[in-house]
């Protein structure tokens, strides 16, 4: 999905335009998420691939867009998570805290709670037995898990090139003072 993609799609936007327009979700934005993409990304890419998929199987299209931007739909990073749900694990209990934070922000039906709650199932050990209920459910879990492979392994190639080009400048630097000294 290109960032635009989702923003040109009148249908999906208007779907989802009354939470995107939400401080809270748009503080979304300064949250690091897997790494090199913001929360808000990663929250967008899972709600718009979810809702693509939706669509051609003929599925709840407003419930999986709708649910899925708020799957993550908390502030904390993993620091500030461990210290404020000391004893938790963060696998298991941020879809919990996502939910609770959604339900405060708009209405919420049975399937879409059902698709936050689970998100995680298969990811920990402790998620394995939450089986999710419905078909939108399952396309969630599994769009999440794509979408975050996708974060981290698309960036890593232009990092590893830049890092091999800025050693290798650091070793020729190095050799060209050595001759020049000798
Ligand atoms: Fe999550
Ligand atoms: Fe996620």
């Amino acid at each position: 999905m290109t960032y635009a993609s989702w923003k040109l799609d009148s249908e999906y936007m208007a779907l989802i335009e009354d939470l995107l327009q939400c401080e809270e979700v748009q503080n979304l934005q300064s949250i690091t998420h897997h790494h090199f993409s913001t929360r808000l990304e990663h929250s967008l890419s899972v709600s718009y691939t979810s809702y693509k998929i939706a669509k051609k199987l003929n599925l709840n299209d407003r419930s999986i867009a709708r649910a899925g931007l708020l799957h993550d739909f908390f502030h904390e990073d993993r620091e500030s998570f461990a210290a404020a749900y000391e004893g938790y694990s963060h696998a298991s209990h941020h879809p919990h805290v996502a939910l609770q934070n959604a339900k405060l922000l708009t209405e919420l039906t049975e399937l879409e709670c059902d698709i936050i709650v689970k998100h995680m199932w298969l990811a920990s050990p402790a998620c394995i037995r939450t089986l999710p209920k419905f078909k939108e459910s399952y396309i969630v879990t599994m769009v999440d898990k794509y979408c975050a492979t996708k974060e981290v392994l698309t960036p890593l190639p232009k990092l590893i090139k830049t890092n091999v080009q800025y050693k290798a400048k650091n070793v020729w630097n190095r050799l060209k003072l050595a001759n020049a000294s000798s």
